[in-house]
Parts: structure tokens; C-alpha cells; sequence
């Protein structure tokens, strides 16, 4: 609480009367602040995890990128407002962690709630106008480029072949018996990252990381948070959330509209599909090597651990 209130008083010139902390994601802690007039969401990322140098080390060129659009696009309303401190700056940190500050959405998230209809025209609305930008933005998009690259594959792909030796042995019994399709996976996905990194495809801004859990309902209007993954990359790196959705047809004749004649470039889409699996047993792969987790926490990245490799192996 104390932190919290010298955070906002000395960066942010705010006097809080209130910290509720708030159900953030598994990478960073969220709370709910308060002054007298207003509302605020404060996200915090804590310099203890293995995950936030990757996940804050791009702020300062997403986040100018997210008010550029707020500014001069229709997606203003569609996304959340980040606060400035008052030196001008898209975040601060203190030697626990590193903060970011936004007025506070009153709505209700979706999670584990399906889209109604309107959600989904909303929805398409707004990755359609998304995809409309490019890196013909006057706000240099450079940093936040799509490489193709896959920086984690090399020490996973060693960690593996170590295998006994350099994992522990629960997470070795749980990894051991998907050996064959994980490595499999690596194969097509750098074979993918190379053939990508040398065809000219067109890159639009894109979120990615579309689910339910970055969408909220406020009033009327469905809301796109979230925007720490934002990128000019191919399309499919946010269509590849959209693609086995029971909407995806209704998805596409909304977008289609705005996106005359667009189709889908399957290598793109292969790819990030298993870019993205990879990714997301590599990071909790890197939370049981390299985190410090009670036993609790431990146990529920076993269990989203195991839940990831058995999509592989099906
Ligand atoms: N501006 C906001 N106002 C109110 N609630 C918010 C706001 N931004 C986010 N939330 C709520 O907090 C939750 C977590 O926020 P967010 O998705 O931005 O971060 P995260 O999921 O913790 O990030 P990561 O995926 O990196 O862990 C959201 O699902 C939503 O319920
Ligand atoms: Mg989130």
C-alpha cells in the first residue's frame, strides 16, 4: 500500500486514498487505485520474475503507438488510456518493479464467458481498423517489428537434450514422454522463422494476444486491452486466436468488408500456431527452472504445463 501511494504521489503527482489490489494476469500484479475524483488501474510488473525484462522492455514503443491510435484512429473508446507521469514518461519504476498507469475501465471482463453476437461484430471492428495501420504511422514502428525470430529456442532446445541433468526431476517425468513432438515442433517452427525472414509480407499492427480475458465489456462498448504484445507483423499473428472459433466465418465477412479480398497466408499461420505453443511452454518451463514459487504456485504451472503438452500431443 505504502509503495503504491509513493509510486503515484512522487511519479504520477496523484494522492490515493485507496489501493484494492485486483486479479491481474500470471505476469504481472494489478490494483485498482483511487484519489477523490477518480479511478485508476495500475499495473506492476515485478523485477523478481524471469519474464518482465521481455515483457516491459518495449513500453516506450508500444505504449506511444497505443496513444497515437487512441488519437487519430476509431479505435479511441475501443482502448485503454495510458497516464503519463509527470516527467512525461509511459512508466516508472522503484527497485521492486516497474509500473504502468491507466484510467480505470468500469466493465466487466469476458474470461470464460462466450461472445454474444454484437461482441463479435465489435470485435471484428476493431481488428479490422487495427489492421487498416501500418508502418505508414507517423510514430516510428521500427522496435516493434516482426523478425520472425524465436530467441528462446536455442537454450530450450538445449535444455531438452540435457534433459535429466539440467531439469528437475518432476518437471523431467512430465516433459520426457512429449520428447518426440516438442522437438518436432522446434524443427517446423525454425524452418518457418527462415522461409518467413526472407518473403516480403505485408505487416499491420496487431495486438497479439486476442482472448477473452483482454476483452471487457464497458457500457456499450467492448473494449480491447492489454497491449504489451503489440506489433507490425503479418495479420495472422492475430488471426491464428480466431481461426478455431465457432464466429470465425461471421469473424471474416465483417472484416472482409474493410479488408477487400484478404486470405489467409498459411505459413504465417503455422507458424505463429507453433511459435505460440512454444512460447507458452518455454515461459512455464522458465517459471519452474527460474522463479522463485512456493509450493502452490509450483503446482499450478505443473499443471498449465502438462495441459500445453498434451495439446502437442494430440
Ligand atoms: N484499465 C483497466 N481498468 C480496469 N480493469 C482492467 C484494466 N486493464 C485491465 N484490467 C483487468 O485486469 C486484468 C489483467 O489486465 P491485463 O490483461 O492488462 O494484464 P495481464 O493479463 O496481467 O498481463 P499479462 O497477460 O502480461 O499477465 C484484465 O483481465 C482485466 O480484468
Ligand atoms: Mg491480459
Amino acid at each position: 500500500m505504502d509503495q503504491v501511494k509513493s509510486i503515484l504521489k512522487d511519479y504520477y503527482d496523484i494522492d490515493i486514498t485507496d489501493v484494492l489490489p485486483q486479479q491481474g494476469g500470471w505476469a504481472s500484479l494489478a490494483y485498482k487505485v483511487s484519489n477523490k475524483n477518480q479511478n485508476y488501474f495500475l499495473k506492476v510488473y515485478e523485477k523478481s520474475r524471469a519474464s518482465t525484462p521481455k515483457l516491459t522492455a518495449l513500453i516506450n514503443q508500444y505504449v506511444p503507438i497505443l496513444v497515437w491510435l487512441m488519437n487519430n484512429s476509431n479505435l479511441n473508446r475501443k482502448i485503454p488510456t495510458p497516464l503519463i507521469t509527470s516527467n512525461g514518461e509511459y512508466k516508472c519504476e522503484d527497485e521492486y518493479g516497474i509500473y504502468l498507469l491507466y484510467d480505470y475501465i468500469e466493465g466487466e471482463t469476458i474470461g470464460n464467458r462466450d461472445l454474444t453476437g454484437n461482441q463479435i461484430y465489435q470485435l471484428s471492428q476493431i481488428i479490422a481498423e487495427l489492421h487498416s495501420y501500418g508502418d505508414d504511422i507517423p510514430i516510428g514502428a521500427d522496435a516493434i517489428k516482426e523478425d520472425f525470430e524465436v530467441p528462446f529456442l536455442q537454450m530450450l532446445r538445449k535444455i531438452l537434450q540435457n534433459g535429466r541433468d539440467d531439469l528437475p526431476s518432476d518437471v523431467w517425468g512430465l516433459i520426457h514422454p512429449s520428447m518426440s513432438q516438442l522437438n518436432d515442433l522446434i524443427q517446423t517452427v525454425e524452418e518457418f522463422s527462415q522461409n518467413l525472414k526472407n518473403v516480403d509480407l505485408s505487416m499491420a499492427l496487431c495486438h497479439t494476444d486476442l482472448h477473452n480475458w483482454n476483452l471487457m465489456q464497458a457500457g456499450n462498448q467492448l473494449m480491447l486491452i492489454d497491449w504489451e504484445g503489440l506489433k507490425l507483423a503479418p495479420v495472422e499473428a492475430d488471426l491464428m486466436f480466431l481461426v478455431d472459433k465457432p464466429y470465425y466465418s461471421e469473424f471474416l465477412s465483417i472484416y472482409q468488408k474493410t479488408h477487400q479480398g484478404f486470405s489467409v497466408n498459411p505459413d504465417a499461420m503455422t507458424f505463429y500456431q507453433g511459435r505460440r505453443r512454444l512460447e507458452d511452454i518455454w515461459e512455464f518451463m522458465e517459471q519452474l527452472l527460474f522463479d522463485e514459487q512456493d509450493e502452490q504456485e509450483r503446482d499450478i504451472t505443473m499443471s498449465y504445463l502438462r495441459e500445453e503438452l498434451n495439446e502437442i500431443n494430440q
